[in-house]
């Protein structure tokens, strides 16, 4: 699934250029993107979206919170791509790249007015609503405004989408969504508010979802849904049915990306609903395997009962190992006749959390480059300045040239807006 990364002669590419280049060139650590594998994969959901006659049976919405860099998305808008935001700062990175406000739907479970007043403003699709409270919080910016609201409700099904309990998100005892018993309820209260157009309906029921069958519960279900509110004379055009499918990032198999859409995209019109306009919010599919972590080795550190392989990156730059206790692929980015030895890959943080990979095998002495594989998806967006680190630099590689597409963070910019008491 690496499209853009590959291996020749003992020496790690991205696309026509040596990690050890770009390692040497720009420092380390350092994120690369591969925009051939971001390509692919949006084109790989666009064939299931385009039927024979290329007539367009679903549209991508990008999640952009799997990695909301201004070149990343941009491409994805070259492409076709709409877009899933879930703040006020993902509405504002959509607009700086010119995206068509149409093309935007608001997700997230606590908008606040500002940011509900932002997307009205700007005329987004739809605002997917996530609780009764805020549908009346809409209704009432809406007023003040002057304006109508599009909204959708976000259907929470009850499936068990058999992931990771902190990337669930469908279950009744998640904080997402509105639970399925009081859906058609509160459509009913939706269509009675003056300011409100009832629009769509959606549902997400997790991420890093690995087989289809959690999906077509969630749509049946969804469905089910749909067919009781037309029969009350409540119309839904187009029907969200929210991101999560799986990458490989060890031995997991997940569907592939055309295959599962066609899945999904037959289902509904088997059903009788192909006149729904529909809506997926790929994020982790379109970019996780699209990029890579670049660390140099700082030091190696035998122990009693574990080695240490000490790299310049940490769970500042990766928080998934620590967060998740995920797995990411580690290779050395240029292959050494070495002993090699098992490691645990940590960085630099003061934290037992800190560790990027359990039990390695790695032929590495200090200074090495290493590439941390299937970084691509909530690498960078969730990196943080923990221990006053600054920020790395993202790399954009096309064929054979790298564009930077977000500088290394300076460590002073890290504390320029902070002050000290005047005495
Ligand atoms: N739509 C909604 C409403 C979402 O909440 C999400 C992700 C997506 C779409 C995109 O899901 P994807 O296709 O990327 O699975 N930080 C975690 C993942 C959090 C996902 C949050 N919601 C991780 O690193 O695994």
């Amino acid at each position: 699934q690496l499209s853009g990364f590959t291996e020749r002669e003992g020496a790690w590419y991205a696309e026509e250029i040596p990690l050890a280049d770009l390692a040497k060139e720009f420092g380390t650590p350092l994120y690369v993107y591969s925009k051939k594998a971001l390509t692919e994969a949006y084109q790989a959901y666009d064939k299931a979206c385009t039927d024979q006659q290329g007539k367009r049976r679903a549209r991508v919405h990008y999640a952009m919170k799997a990695n909301s860099n201004l070149a990343v998305i941009d491409c994805f808008k070259k492409l076709g791509a709409g877009f899933d935001l879930v703040s006020g700062g993902e509405l504002a990175r959509a607009l700086a790249i010119g995206a068509d406000p149409k093309s935007l739907v608001f997700a997230g479970v606590g908008k606040s007015a500002t940011e509900i007043a932002s997307a009205l403003q700007a005329g987004v699709k739809c605002i997917n609503v996530e609780s009764i409270a805020e549908l009346h919080n809409i209704n009432r910016v809406a007023s003040k405004l002057n304006c109508r609201a599009p909204i959708s409700l976000r259907v929470n099904p009850d499936v068990d989408a058999q992931t990771h309990p902190y990337i669930s998100t469908g279950l009744k005892g998640n904080k997402f969504g509105i639970a399925y018993h009081e859906v058609l309820k509160t459509y009913r209260e939706a269509s009675q508010l003056p300011q409100i157009d009832v629009v769509g309906i959606d549902c997400h029921i997790g991420s890093q979802i690995t087989t289809t069958a959690p999906y077509l519960d969630a749509l049946d279900k969804v469905l089910d849904l749909v067919e009781n509110l037309k029969r009350e004379g409540i119309v839904i055009h187009h029907l969200d049915l929210g991101g999560g499918l799986g990458i490989s990032y060890s031995d997991e198999t997940p569907p592939d990306i055309t295959e599962f859409t066609n899945t999904l995209l037959n289902h509904v019109a088997n059903r009788g609903f192909a006149h729904l306009d529909i809506v997926l919010e790929p994020g982790r599919s379109l970019v996780g395997n699209a990029g890579v972590l670049l660390t140099t080795v700082e030091y190696l550190k035998p122990g009693v009962e574990k080695n240490f392989c000490i790299v310049d990156a940490a769970m500042t730059e990766l928080m998934r190992p620590a967060l998740y206790e995920a797995h990411h692929g580690i290779v050395a980015a240029q292959t050494k006749e070495l002993k090699s030895s098992t490691y645990d890959v940590v960085g630099p943080v003061c934290e037992s959390g800190d560790w990027l990979g359990r039990d390695r095998i790695l032929s590495v002495e200090e200074g090495d480059l290493l590439a941390i594989l299937s970084a691509g998806a909530y690498g960078f967006v969730m990196a943080s300045n923990y221990n006053t680190r600054p920020k790395p630099a993202e790399i954009m590689v096309d064929g054979k040239n790298a564009y930077v597409i977000r500088a290394r963070e300076k460590t002073a910019d890290l504390f320029a807006s902070e002050t000290i008491l005047p005495n």
